[in-house]
């Protein structure tokens, strides 16, 4: 359990362990979670003896490589509840992902599981310099998505006072940040955007607010994107990773004395990189796609979970046990590959934030002439850019999508205010290729 917050360097004494210690807390933690899910639940079960391992043969932390990887289509495949290892009495919460596609995937959690969640995020709010006392302005929506209702009880655990504002209403929003002067906000960064504009348009100047951290996550988004937020409010700009599958938010968190990836706190979470195509478990520093097997889950545990985030993983520093993965360039399923060129968002994200005249709001459109397949990023032109400057930036952007890519895309400048803004994550690509080749 964790201490009493003080406003001491660490919110809890695990994150005081050492390397070894972690270590050696890591593996009886591990062995007892293969054996958990395999002895409840019934896909686990016939998947270690699809692939003729039993919990037992994990020895060491490098064994885990020896078993199978579970997939978000697993989770499909058993919705809505066959992944619990509880029974349904015992589960306090469901989530559930948007399901835009095919059908949702469910998470539930225990009671314990909430605590537990809400102890990993009380941990990662302090880490970016919440304290016990504070008010935290809560901009991720509430309801079915995690991030809400988890920074929610993180926050209240930590003994913050919350404001759970949700997504939308953005209006709102900015007046109440004004009157219940909230020292940290959380939210999506390109919801973090959308205020921006909406304080401006108030004329309120963004940078003479209460807030102080911004702690941003749920969606990729580039250094370049804290710099622009950090310098238009002023505050200081960290990241916050997670997923629903493997908890919520708070899997991992940047500290704010360093900002240099987000620790992964893997007393719960144990994280591995393996080689996107072949699975082959990859060592530390290599880039690749991310796994996570749970360590202390009751209602819903997961084995060699493969989040299709693509990161790798770094030795900690601020918090030294604790490997830190660096921020997420990309998820597999976002990678465009534009005639042979694999091609990420926040790519373009990079080059649009550092040309002159531009806003950070960009789309990206994919269509298709002929039979090839183009790329055309629209970028939105700030309230001052002229016409020069415009030009100009289309001619900066073709060229550095170019040089630092290798592909060529058409960029369009677009008018101030005339994409769409995000309310919680943002939707970058428009796909309008003809349905024929996905
Ligand atoms: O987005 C949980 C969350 C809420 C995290 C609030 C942080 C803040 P899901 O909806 O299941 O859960 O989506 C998980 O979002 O696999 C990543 O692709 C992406 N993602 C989450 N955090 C980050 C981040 C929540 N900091 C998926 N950087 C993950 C990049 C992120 N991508």
């Amino acid at each position: 359990m964790p201490e009493a917050a003080t406003g001491g360097e660490t919110f809890d004494s695990a994150e005081r362990l050492s390397p070894d210690a972690l270590r050696e807390l890591q593996l009886p933690r591990l062995r007892a979670s293969l054996r958990y899910a395999y002895d409840h639940v019934p896909f686990y079960r016939a998947s270690f003896d699809r692939a003729g391992v039993r919990p037992e043969d994990c020895r060491s932390l490098g064994d885990l490589a020896r078993f199978p990887f579970t997939a978000k289509d697993d989770l499909r495949a058993t919705y809505p509840f066959g992944m619990f290892a509880v029974p349904r009495g015992e589960v306090r919460r469901l989530h559930a992902s948007s399901g835009t596609t095919g059908r949702p995937t469910v998470v539930g959690y225990t009671e314990r599981d909430l605590s537990t969640w809400a102890d990993v995020v009380a941990r990662s709010i302090h880490a970016a310099g919440g304290r016990p006392g504070h008010t935290i302005h809560i901009a991720y929506g509430y309801g079915l998505f995690t991030g809400g209702l988890g920074a929610h009880y993180g926050a209240e655990r930590l003994g913050c006072t919350v404001v759970p504002a949700s997504g939308g209403m953005t209006s709102r929003q900015v007046r109440l940040i004004q009157d219940f002067r909230p020292e940290i906000i959380m939210a999506t960064p390109s919801y973090m955007l959308t205020l921006l504009d909406e304080f401006e348009r108030q004329g309120v100047d963004p940078r003479t607010t209460s807030l102080r951290v911004g702690i941003f996550g749920a969606e990729p988004w580039t250094r370049e994107m804290r710099r622009e937020i950090e310098e238009r409010f002023a505050i200081d700009a960290v990241d916050i990773y997670g997923l629903s599958e493997v908890m919520g938010p708070g899997v991992a968190q940047e500290c704010v004395e360093t900002k240099d990836g987000l620790h992964i706190w893997e007393d719960h979470f144990y994280p591995e990189v393996v080689d996107p195509v072949t699975g082959a478990a990859l060592p530390d520093s290599e880039h690749g796609e991310l796994v996570f097997t749970s360590l202390t889950k009751e209602a819903m545990p997961v084995i060699r979970y493969r989040t299709r985030d693509l990161t790798r993983l770094l030795p900690g520093t601020a918090r030294a046990a604790f490997r830190r993965m660096e921020k997420v360039t990309g998820r597999s399923d976002d990678m465009i590959i534009l005639r042979g060129v694999n091609l990420f968002p926040a790519q373009i994200e990079e080059i649009v934030l550092r040309t002159p005249g531009v806003a950070p709001h960009f789309q990206l459109r994919l269509t298709r002439e002929g039979r090839l397949d183009r790329l055309t990023v629209r970028a939105e032109a700030r309230p001052d850019t002229t016409p020069e400057q415009r030009t100009a930036a289309v001619d900066l952007i073709v060229r550095a999508v170019k040089d630092g890519i290798g592909v060529s895309v058409a960029v369009e400048i677009v008018a101030p205010e005339t994409l769409e803004r995000s309310v919680g994550k943002i939707k970058r690509i428009v796909d309008a290729r003809p349905r024929d080749k996905g």
